[in-house]
């Protein structure tokens, strides 16, 4: 077992996986598997052999791995990329476990629910749109997707307009943006801003005094686990979640994929904070 992606120096998936096998006496291997573009193809190809369960997938290949398995589900089909390989005699199928990592994460840190709310997703790229397709399956009643770049339009909103009541799509620097996150029931940061390492380390995607107290923010960073942004909301007295839960949950579905085993959440945060907490990313 292992985790597609390249580079992978952040990767915590290794701790957390292998934590969650040995909970369940399975000597089973998750390793770290850097795979450049042009060993793709190959690496997915191996993981048909008997004794693979599958595989995780990490930037760059979600996207890329879909034209590489045999099935997609519903989920990977509607978001456009693969997170997990399901190895299954032989043949490959593709899911994607974000948008239910992303909901559940919501539900278990802050005992939020989509119906009928208003959501600001910031960022309109894959993470966004495992979001945003996550969000309309609950219900949510309005959609703002808030990215740097508004050219081309992002083709999210228009997907979702037949799901959602509203949709719409704003430059992050629109000053319309500033009373949509006013009355927001929830906002996301589904960019890499404020990641360690990254090139806007130490920043927030958002300017301060935006945030209303009566608002849930979640940041798919967790590293570090309170970013600016999430900084910037605890103070204005919004609910905060880390990219953490995210993770794990996400990581959680996959398991159960492919063991078929209620995954042991407690065990895999336990293991994910020590791989943290010991900087083994
Ligand atoms: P992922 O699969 O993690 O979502 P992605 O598909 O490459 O990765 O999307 C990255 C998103 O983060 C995009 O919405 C990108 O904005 P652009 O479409 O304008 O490139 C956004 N993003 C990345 N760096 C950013 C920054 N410094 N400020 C604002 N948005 C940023």
């Amino acid at each position: 077992m292992g985790i597609l992606g390249y580079p992978l120096g952040h990767s915590i998936s290794p701790a957390f996986h292998t934590a969650a096998f040995h909970h369940y006496g399975l000597d089973t291997r998750y390793e770290a598997w850097q795979t450049p573009p042009e060993a793709l193809a190959a690496s997915v190809a191996c993981l048909r052999e008997v004794g693979y369960l599958g595989a995780s997938v990490t930037l760059p290949h979600k996207v890329a791995v879909c034209d590489l398995v045999d099935e997609l589900d519903p989920w990977a089909y509607a978001i456009g990329s693969v997170n997990t390989i399901v190895n299954q005699e032989g043949s490959l199928i593709g899911f994607n476990t974000d948008a239910y990592g992303f909901i559940e994460s919501l539900r278990a840190e802050a005992e939020f629910e989509a119906r009928g709310k208003s959501a600001v997703l910031i960022g309109a790229g894959g993470a966004s749109r495992a979001a945003a397709r996550g969000l309309a399956r609950e219900g949510v009643a309005s959609l703002v997707i808030a990215n740097r770049t508004l050219s081309p339009p992002p083709a999210l909103a228009c997907e979702l307009r037949d799901s959602v009541a509203e949709v719409l799509a704003l430059r992050l620097v629109s000053s319309d943006l500033r009373d949509r996150l006013a009355t927001a029931d929830l906002i996301v940061n589904a960019t890499s801003v404020g990641m360690q390492g990254g090139p806007s380390e130490g920043r927030s995607p958002l300017e301060e005094d935006t945030i209303s107290p009566n608002c849930v923010v979640l940041d798919m960073v967790y590293i570090p686990e309170t970013t600016p942004l999430l900084e910037m909301a605890g103070h204005s007295g919004a609910r905060i979640v880390s990219g953490l839960p995210m993770l794990i949950y996400q990581g959680a579905a996959a398991f159960e994929h492919w063991t078929g085993k209620d995954a042991p959440i407690e065990v895999m945060f336990a293991a994910a904070r020590r791989a943290l907490a010991d900087h083994v990313v």
